[in-house]
């Protein structure tokens, strides 16, 4: 499923970005040498990030 049309990201290439240490939606895309266009995915990669840090964060407990 593609999370960025502009950019042609799908969720695993968001996810690889994101346990690459990507905090940010535009460390998602400087991990993927892209950026943001008309930026409507913003909201749904900082959700993934949030998902990402939550699962990391009860992995550790
Ligand atoms: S959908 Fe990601 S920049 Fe447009």
């Amino acid at each position: 499923m593609y999370v960025c049309n502009c950019n042609g990201l799908r969720q695993r290439d968001a996810l690889t970005a994101i346990q690459a240490g990507a905090n940010r939606p535009a460390e998602v895309f400087r991990h993927h040498r892209c950026q943001a266009q008309c930026a409507k995915c913003v909201c749904d990669l900082r959700k993934m990030i949030d998902q990402a840090r939550n699962a990391m964060r009860y992995a550790a407990e």
